[in-house]
């Protein structure tokens, strides 16, 4: 089978959204078929009828080599009185899913759900859906951080809420990875770290700020060249593995949430790195502030990045949870790379090299693995 891209959904798309409005409906076991038309039931139509409303958010499964479609999950607001079966609130849109039967059973839903949640969480406090009972669906659902919040008749109204302020989902995750991190094959992990390394930073003699240090990987190295590494993130569990790992003198751990001030001095570090956290903040303004506030002039700011392009397509920091198995999506969100480039301009920063690397071998058409940006704090801020 070939592999398959996720793309935003249009209002071209609302044909094969009609014919997923009929494959998400669920018959249980013993029932035969619905009636195709069953989709125009008002109840049932309203899902998709005039597709392409002000907050209709979508994804569109394809497949790669010839893009037709082959799964979908959207989303779509509701008023009160026209409330759908998984209604909780008129800001919260409700969530639709289904792929075609011959594609199911490899991981497509569960990658069109973590995008448009992931895109969801930009706009609104929640998510929420209808599922039957007795649909496996709900597991999955449950995995994803959905909670059972009502019933109607045989089904069950799910809602994931977000806590935009706190993202305490994201630590929670990387605390149950942390066991398995450096030792899961990981090639996005394997590469930043080359993609750092062969940078060239200058590090000799400075004083390194690294932010979302996760197990230290990347600290390790830097404390071999610097003169002081300050290591912060969020996650209890990957600071006992950092802490275990890198024994320098001149490194030091602090667990913070790095979307708050940092526990730095104004003009204290000569060097700021991130790699692959900004995946996980929603907002990169703070963090860029920050940095430029914990620069000296002229201080260099290195981050490296899943690729946007390869976020659009579904991809997203992931991995077995430790006791089921299963398989668990870490929150994300999407950053332009004209974001990343001019929030860190606006910071007061200059652009000093753009990389973006694919893999070894890999061919020119697919999109690339990774972005690195390399900043330098413009001399005057901090005189
Ligand atoms: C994909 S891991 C990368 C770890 C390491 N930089 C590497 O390249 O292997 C992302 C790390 O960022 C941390 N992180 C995510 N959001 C954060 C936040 N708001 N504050 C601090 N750390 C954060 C996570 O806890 C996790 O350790």
């Amino acid at each position: 089978m070939s592999p398959y891209l996720i793309r935003p959904a249009t209002t071209a798309d609302e044909p094969f959204l009609w014919e997923m409005l009929y494959h998400a409906l669920y018959a249980p076991e013993g029932h035969g078929p619905f009636p195709k038309e069953i989709t125009r039931e008002p109840d049932i139509a309203k899902y998709v009828l005039g597709w392409g409303k002000e907050g209709d958010r979508g994804f569109v499964a394809v497949d790669g080599l010839d893009f037709t479609p082959v799964g979908a999950a959207w989303a779509r607001l509701f008023a009160p009185e026209g409330a759908g079966y998984g209604y909780v609130g008129a800001e919260t849109p409700e969530l639709s899913v289904a792929v075609l039967p011959e594609h199911r059973n490899r991981g497509v839903g569960t990658d069109l759900l973590g995008r448009l949640i992931a895109e969801a969480r930009r706009h609104h406090p929640a998510v929420s859906l209808s599922v039957s009972s007795g649909n496996p669906a709900a597991r999955l659902y449950r995995r994803l951080g959905f909670e059972i919040v009502g019933r109607r008749g045989d089904s069950l109204v799910m809602e994931k809420r977000f806590d935009n302020r706190q993202n305490s989902e994201v630590a929670a995750s990387y605390d149950l990875w942390a066991a398995t991190y450096d030792v899961d094959p990981n090639q996005t992990r394997e590469r930043a770290a080359v993609v750092l390394r062969q940078r060239g930073l200058k590090l000799a003699g400075r004083d390194v700020i690294e932010v979302g240090c996760g197990t230290g990987l990347n600290t390790q190295w830097l404390a071999e060249q610097a003169a002081t590494v300050l290591a912060l993130d969020f996650s209890a569990g990957m600071l006992r593995q950092a802490q275990a790992r890198v024994q320098s003198p001149r490194a030091r751990f602090v667990r913070h949430d790095i979307r708050s001030a940092w526990p730095v001095a104004d003009a204290s570090a000569d060097a700021v790195i991130a790699m692959l956290v900004l995946e996980h903040i929603e907002r990169l303004e703070p963090i860029y502030a920050e940095a430029a506030r914990a620069l000296r002039g002229g201080g260099d700011l290195f981050l490296c990045e899943l690729h946007p392009t390869r976020q659009m397509l579904g991809r997203q920091a992931e991995f077995r949870h430790p006791e089921t198995g299963e398989r668990e999506l870490v929150a994300a969100f999407l950053h332009d790379l004209s974001e990343y480039v001019n929030e860190g301009l606006r910071a007061g920063f200059e652009l000093l090299h753009l990389g973006e690397w694919r893999d070894a071998g890999a061919p020119r058409a697919t999109p690339p693995r990774l972005l690195s940006l390399h900043f330098r704090l413009t001399a005057q801020i901090n005189v």
